[in-house]
C-alpha cells in the first residue's frame, strides 16, 4: 500500500488562511470530533484532478464570505463550460444515441439538504438545476424530461451542448463497433471486416466532485458529470445519488467520488467515507477503506484482472470539519486538487491499492 507520511505530515501542519473564527452550536455523534468544536475553521477546497480551476474560483469566493455551496457551484460551473473536459457539462460524450445526458448532485451541510438532476439534457450547468430542486422543490431527486421541465420552469436556457469533438468521438465509436452493422467508418476499396478498430476510443467515467469547508465552518460539496461515454440512454452513475457519489455531513465533513459509477453505486461510498470519518479515521484511510470495499465487492470476473483485482478505477475525496483532506484510489497514478487559501490550487498524488503494471 502506498504510503503518505508526507503529505499527511503536510496537512497536519497546514495552515488556515488567516481564519479563527469559532464553531459553535453544533452537536454531534463523534466525541472525537466534539472535542475539536472548538478549533480555529480552516477553508479548504478539494477537487478531482480536473478541479485546479474550481478550487481556486470556490476558494477566493469563500474568502470574500460565500457559503460553501456557491463557492463549489460557481467552481464546477467553469468545467461545465469548458468544451474541452469531455466528461462534464457542455461537450460532455454523449449517450450511444449520440445525445449529451448530464447528472449532478449538491448537498449543503449547515440545512442538511440535498439537490439532484439525472439524465438531464440540454442545459449545460446540472450543478445549478441540483440546487435549484434542493431550493425549490420538496424533491431531492429529478430525473430526465422532469428534470428538463423542472429546470425550462426556473428560467434555464436550453441548448446544444454536443460539440464538434464530442459528435466525432460519438460517430467513431459507433462506426467500430461492429462489423455486422451498416455504419461504417471512412474505408478504401481493399478494406474488410470494417468495423475493427475500436482500441482509440476511450469510454470515459471522467467526472469532477468538489468539496468545500467557508468561513463559517459550513461544509458543502458538488458533483457532475456526462457520465459514462456512449452508456445507454437513461444510464444513471454515481454522481446524482447522495451518498455513492457525494455525501456531506456538517457535524464530520464530506466526500465525494470520480470514476466507475456503478462500482461505487454498489458500494455507496461517500456515505462509509465520512462514516469512517466520523470514527476517526483521517479522510485519507476513510477513502482507503472505500476502496477496499469496493475491491471486496467486485466478483464478476468480466470485471477482474488475471490477478483478480479490478480492471476498472474509482477516485474518492474527502475532507473533515478540522480542515484534513485526503483523497485515494483503486490503482495508483490519480491525483485530485486541493487549495488551502492561496491564489492557485495544487495537485496532490492520491494513496492507493495497486500499482498500475503490477
Ligand atoms: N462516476 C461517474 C459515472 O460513472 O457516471
Amino acid at each position: 500500500m502506498h504510503s503518505s507520511i508526507n503529505r499527511r505530515k503536510f496537512f497536519r501542519s497546514a495552515t488556515a488562511a488567516g481564519v479563527t473564527a469559532i464553531v459553535a452550536g453544533h452537536a454531534t455523534n463523534a466525541p472525537q470530533l466534539m472535542a475539536q468544536s472548538n478549533a480555529p475553521i480552516k477553508p479548504i477546497a478539494i477537487a478531482s484532478a480536473n478541479g485546479l480551476q474550481a478550487t481556486a474560483k470556490a476558494m477566493s469566493l469563500i474568502q470574500e464570505g460565500a457559503d460553501a455551496l456557491d463557492a463549489v457551484i460557481a467552481g464546477v460551473n467553469i468545467v461545465e463550460d469548458d468544451p474541452k473536459d469531455q466528461s462534464v457539462g457542455y461537450g460532455g460524450l454523449p449517450n450511444e444515441d449520440g445525445v449529451v445526458e448530464l447528472d449532478a448532485s449538491v448537498m449543503h451541510g449547515p440545512t442538511g439538504r440535498g439537490g439532484c438532476v439525472a439524465a438531464l439534457r440540454n442545459i449545460k450547468n446540472p450543478s445549478k438545476v441540483a440546487k435549484v430542486v434542493m431550493e425549490r422543490s420538496d424533491h431531492v431527486l429529478i430525473v430526465g424530461e422532469g428534470a428538463l421541465r423542472f429546470a425550462r420552469a426556473h428560467g434555464f436556457q436550453e441548448e446544444n451542448l454536443l460539440t464538434e469533438d464530442s459528435r466525432k468521438a460519438w460517430l467513431q465509436w459507433k462506426e467500430n463497433l461492429s462489423t455486422t452493422d451498416d455504419w461504417l467508418p471512412p474505408h478504401d476499396i481493399d478494406a474488410k471486416n470494417i468495423g475493427m478498430n475500436l482500441k482509440s476510443v476511450i469510454r470515459n467515467h471522467g467526472t469532477i466532485n468538489c468539496n468545500a469547508i467557508d468561513l463559517r465552518g459550513g461544509i458543502s460539496g458538488c458533483t457532475t458529470t456526462s457520465g459514462l461515454a456512449f452508456k445507454i440512454p437513461g444510464r444513471v452513475g454515481d454522481s446524482p445519488i447522495l451518498g455513492a457519489g457525494l455525501y456531506v455531513d456538517n457535524e464530520v465533513g464530506a466526500a465525494g467520488s470520480t470514476g466507475r459509477g456503478e462500482a461505487n453505486l454498489l458500494a455507496c461510498s461517500s456515505v462509509m467515507i465520512v462514516e469512517y470519518m466520523r470514527q476517526s479515521k483521517s479522510p485519507e484511510e476513510a477513502c482507503l477503506m472505500a476502496c477496499k470495499r469496493i475491491v471486496a465487492q467486485t466478483k464478476m470476473k468480466r470485471l477482474l484482472d488475471d490477478k483478480g483485482r479490478p480492471q476498472f478505477d474509482v477516485n474518492f475525496y474527502a475532507i473533515n470539519r478540522r480542515g484534513e483532506f485526503g483523497g485515494a484510489s483503486i490503482w495508483s497514478g490519480a491525483k485530485y486538487a486541493i487549495n488551502t487559501g492561496e491564489k492557485q490550487s495544487r495537485l496532490m498524488e492520491a494513496a492507493f491499492l495497486f500499482k498500475r503494471g503490477s
